[in-house]
């Protein structure tokens, strides 16, 4: 096991109706709040009346900005942070999905930088400052309702990358799993593909003696994998979201990756789906995992059998490695498949002709710096092309 440190300071709120205690939790740590969110869906919910007389009957004043897309765009960013300096907010609420927060948190650094905010997402600075973000989540899928990440697309550039920072953790998260039992089935097959991507970028590693966090990853995965099957043929079922949104929580608060290396090529080469054509991030992930699995199971067999045994029920004495593998790995696709998610990147309107240039960008080669991606095997820019080949 590696040596690690964690720190996780978000107070998670999680049930049913615990979105009225917004304005109370706020009001300590809050002069004037940014109330930030999306498109329609949080008034469709009720979200976005029951924030506002929650903060009203607390006394929090605020402002509020709208408008965030999917795949978050760095425009509306910088107009957020031009808004908070006019208005002296300093502290931002998100209401919302991924999406929405990722802006806030991007919102929260550009607040207390000099500079420009980019610089963060492109390695050219740290965070050293942000406002105190709050959220109130409603869809299980990215993880950013306690993670340390941020993921915004610079459309200019047409660049999707992230920033990483124990600051920008929400100091706040209310997790209300009523909400989701609204969201639509893609939705529901995108949030469960990202989730369970969270826990497959820790999970498989090279790192030895980690039967803990082993053991944990298995578990989140299984129990995920077998609501979303229930919630799929009940959508009203509010204790298996309840499964889900928790497990969306811990997939990605990191207490699953402590003490391993973890690789995130996936993740790397699918932010190159979305940048070059607005991409479901889940979506993106459910034709590239299977893909990944089969160019790099090599790296280390044990782990794969282990995974095909202990999360994909495949019998451990049927045949060889490479055949137990190779089920388990079918059984995954079949799971993407009951969820209504695309196999091929041309169901994603991806074509060929751009598969050097997302390669060349995912392993920095295009930028004249050729890093590569992902831990458990490097990839290089040749090997990103074979694996978008193998899900063409
Ligand atoms: O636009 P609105 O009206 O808000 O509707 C949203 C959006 O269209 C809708 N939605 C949200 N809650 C709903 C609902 N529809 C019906 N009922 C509800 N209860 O769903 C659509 C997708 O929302 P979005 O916020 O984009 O989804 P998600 O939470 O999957 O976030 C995706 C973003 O997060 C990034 C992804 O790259 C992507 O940009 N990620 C962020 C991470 C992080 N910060 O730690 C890690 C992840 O790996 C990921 O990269
Ligand atoms: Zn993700």
């Amino acid at each position: 096991m590696q040596n690690f440190q964690i720190q996780t300071p978000t107070n998670l709120v999680f049930g049913k109706g615990m979105q009225h205690q917004i304005g109370t939790l706020v009001k300590p740590l809050a002069k004037k709040v940014l109330l930030h969110y999306g498109g329609g869906t949080v008034k469709k919910l009720g979200l976005y009346d029951d924030t506002k007389k929650s903060l009203h009957a607390a006394g929090v004043d605020f402002v509020e900005l709208g408008g965030v897309v999917p795949n978050p765009r760095l425009e509306l960013v910088y107009e957020g942070i031009e808004l908070c300096k006019k208005e002296g907010v300093d502290f931002i609420l998100a209401i919302g999905g991924g999406s929405v927060i990722d802006s806030a948190k991007s919102i929260a650094v550009g607040m207390c930088c000099d500079g420009d905010v980019w610089d963060f997402f492109i390695d050219k600075a740290q965070v050293k400052k942000a406002l105190p973000v709050a959220t109130i989540l409603t869809i299980p899928a990215a993880g950013s309702e306690m993670s340390q990440s941020a993921v915004i697309t610079n459309e200019k550039e047409g660049r999707k990358h992230g920033m990483s920072s124990d600051l920008i953790r929400p100091v706040i998260s209310i997790v209300n799993p009523e909400y989701f039992t609204n969201l639509p089935k893609s939705q529901l097959g995108n949030g469960v593909s990202d989730i369970i991507s969270h826990i497959f970028e820790r999970y498989f590693t090279n790192t030895k003696n980690c039967d803990i966090t082993d053991g944990l990853c298995e578990s989140v995965l299984k129990t995920v994998m077998k609501n979303a099957l229930i919630a799929a043929s009940d959508p009203k079922n509010y204790e298996a979201w309840s499964e889900i949104g928790l497990g969306g929580i811990i997939a990605h608060n990191n207490w699953l990756g402590i003490g391993r290396s973890q690789d995130w090529a996936c993740h790397g080469m699918e932010h190159e789906l979305s940048a070059y054509n607005d991409v479901a991030h889940g979506a993106g992930l459910a034709v590239l995992t299977p893909a990944w699995m089969k160019y790099v199971y090599k790296e280390n067999i044990n782990m794969f059998v282990q995974f095909a045994v202990n999360v994909m029920g495949v019998d451990s004495s049927f045949r060889d490695p490479d055949a137990i593998i190779s089920e388990g790995i079918a059984r995954l696709e079949e799971f993407y498949k009951k969820l209504g998610l695309p196999q091929k990147l041309s169901e994603l309107s991806i074509p060929e002709s751009a598969f050097e240039d997302m390669a060349k960008k995912a392993t920095n080669a295009f930028f004249g710096d050729e890093r590569g991606t992902g831990n458990f095997k490097r990839l290089m820019w040749q090997d990103v092309v074979e694996i978008y080949k193998l899900c063409k």
